[in-house]
């Protein structure tokens, strides 16, 4: 019987840590809004677990949601998923002046989606029911 542990055991264990870290980037392991982007968040981050998010709320059309820019508008049809909402809607776009037409990111967020739940009457609208505590936090 062997007693060392084998090198080719360990680069096999390497990669499954690795196959198992990596998905966390994509979309479908996503269960909060990041907070990122705020330097000092005030709340627990929004609960947001994407895919099954969508897949409740009827949502294929990644546009609603990832809109991006034709002319300075905003244009559902020339989507932008993979660009963070960030890179349009600066947390203060007075400090920016590329940004400083667009609307500011937390009211960005607060307005698609409360603003959908409002118009469908579903999905949660108050403080506490989105900002609340996660196990990823
Ligand atoms: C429908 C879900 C939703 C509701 C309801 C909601 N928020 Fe948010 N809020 C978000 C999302 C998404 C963000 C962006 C990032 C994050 O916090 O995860 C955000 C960002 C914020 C931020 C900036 C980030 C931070 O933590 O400082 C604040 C402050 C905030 N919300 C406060 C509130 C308050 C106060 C209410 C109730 C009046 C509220 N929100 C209701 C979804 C929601
Ligand atoms: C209800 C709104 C909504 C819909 C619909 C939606 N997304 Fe997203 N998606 C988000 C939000 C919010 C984020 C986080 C953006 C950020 O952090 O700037 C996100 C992030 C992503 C990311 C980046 C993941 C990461 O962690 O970096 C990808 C890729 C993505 N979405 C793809 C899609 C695709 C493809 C579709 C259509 C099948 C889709 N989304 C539909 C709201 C939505
Ligand atoms: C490629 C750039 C781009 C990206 C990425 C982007 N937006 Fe926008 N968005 C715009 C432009 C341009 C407008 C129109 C100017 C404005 O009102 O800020 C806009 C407008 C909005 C508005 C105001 C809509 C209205 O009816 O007044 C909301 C809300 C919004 N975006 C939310 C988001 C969210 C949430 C994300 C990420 C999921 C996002 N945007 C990603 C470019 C972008
Ligand atoms: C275009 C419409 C639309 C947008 C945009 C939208 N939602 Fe929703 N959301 C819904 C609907 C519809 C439901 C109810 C789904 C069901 O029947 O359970 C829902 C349910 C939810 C729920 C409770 C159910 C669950 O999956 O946990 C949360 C939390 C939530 N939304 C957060 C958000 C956040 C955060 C955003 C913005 C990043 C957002 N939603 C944007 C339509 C939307």
């Amino acid at each position: 019987m062997r007693r060392t542990t084998s090198p080719l055991l360990l680069v096999v264990l390497g990669l499954a840590v690795l196959a198992w870290v990596l998905p966390a980037f994509s979309q479908s392991d996503m269960v909060v809004v990041s907070r990122d982007p705020f330097p000092a968040p005030q709340r627990p981050a929004a609960r947001f677990e994407h895919d099954v998010h969508n897949e409740k709320a009827g949502l294929d059309n990644c546009g609603v949601c990832h809109h991006g820019e034709t002319d300075g508008k905003m244009d559902p049809d020339n989507s932008s998923e993979g660009t963070p909402c960030v890179d349009c809607h600066a947390v203060n776009p007075a400090a920016d002046p590329k940004l400083r037409d667009k609307t500011p990111l937390r009211r960005a967020y607060h307005l698609q989606c409360q603003g959908c739940h409002e118009n469908t009457g579903k999905g949660p609208l108050t403080c506490g029911q989105c900002h609340a505590p996660t196990a990823q936090e």
